[in-house]
């Protein structure tokens, strides 16, 4: 039903400087695996087969990876290295990566608008690689799509934030329709301290349907000088239904040191180690 899922990849990651002057945040590894490459995963897990990821200058490492490398392949073949590949290499063969350059940084809702002639006139996934999510039974796009098939509108992904944080965050104020589910009634992109409409923040995964692209483009710059997709999101809660969901399982904020070094320990203990077992128990 939804088979896309749009990467904004352009940005600079200056919080991680120097270590990403010359190597895409995307790039930065988890573990043995690149950021991105989990939120492949997840939109994977989810039924989706199109991952457009729209990049910036400098990021030719983010396409390689998705790639064939046949010089290293070469090299390993026959040797037991051969089993770290194979994760990649099915990912590869069972999607298909396009791109496209934005070549100035306007914000979230201008990277979203550049990803049109890649989406096209479909509902859509967007994944922002900084935010982890894991969730060992079903991922939070997996979470997202079934809601999608029931209501058939955009949808953002939401979680409880401690008031000191909220101002970091677009944050919803809603309706609570069902269980973890709100129709949206307000949204604010990084609101003043003392005037968040709730501590539900918007977390990097949403499900938007096409006519978004047109609100983006009648969305006037906004925070930070920037075209929020916050902004475009509220007209379309407006006019019509945008969903808040809180899902379930982790996040962590992998654009914040302190983030990438939780979601590190935390995936070296149940995903890295977890499969280390997995493969000693296969042999
Ligand atoms: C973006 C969005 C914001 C959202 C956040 C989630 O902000 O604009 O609404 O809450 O991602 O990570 P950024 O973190 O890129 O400034």
């Amino acid at each position: 039903m939804i088979k896309k899922c749009l990467f904004p990849a352009a940005g600079y990651g200056t919080r991680f400087l120097p270590a990403t002057k010359s190597m895409p945040k995307e790039m930065m590894p988890i573990v043995n695996k690149p950021l991105i490459e989990y939120g492949v995963e997840e939109a994977i897990e989810a039924g989706m087969n199109g991952m457009c990821i729209v990049t910036g200058r400098g990021k030719h490492s983010l396409t390689d990876h998705f790639d064939k490398n046949y010089e290293l392949e070469h090299q390993i073949s026959g040797t037991n290295k051969e089993d770290l590949l194979v994760n990649i290499r099915d990912i590869i063969d069972s999607a298909n990566f396009t791109y496209i350059r934005q070549r100035e940084m306007k914000g979230l809702g201008h990277a979203i608008l550049t990803g049109r002639e890649l989406v096209g006139d479909e509902p859509f996934a967007v994944v922002l690689a900084d935010d982890l999510c894991v969730n060992p039974d079903q991922g939070v796009l997996s979470q997202m799509v079934a809601l999608y098939k029931q209501f058939r509108c955009s949808i953002v992904a939401v979680q409880e934030v401690p008031r000191e944080d909220v101002h970091k965050y677009g944050v919803i104020s809603g309706e609570m329709i069902k269980d973890d589910l709100y129709r949206v009634d307000d949204m604010v992109e990084k609101p003043e301290k003392g005037t968040e409409p709730s501590n539900l923040a918007i977390i990097g995964r949403y499900i938007l349907t096409p006519d978004i692209f047109e609100l983006i483009e009648q969305t006037e710059p906004g925070k930070g000088g920037e075209i929020q997709i916050t902004d475009a999101l509220l007209k379309q809660a407006k006019a019509g239904c945008v969903l808040a969901y809180k899902f379930k399982g982790k996040r962590f904020d992998c654009g914040s040191v302190e983030g990438y070094i939780e979601a590190t320990n935390y995936c070296y203990e149940n995903v890295y180690l977890k499969s280390q077992d997995t493969k000693t128990n296969k042999k």
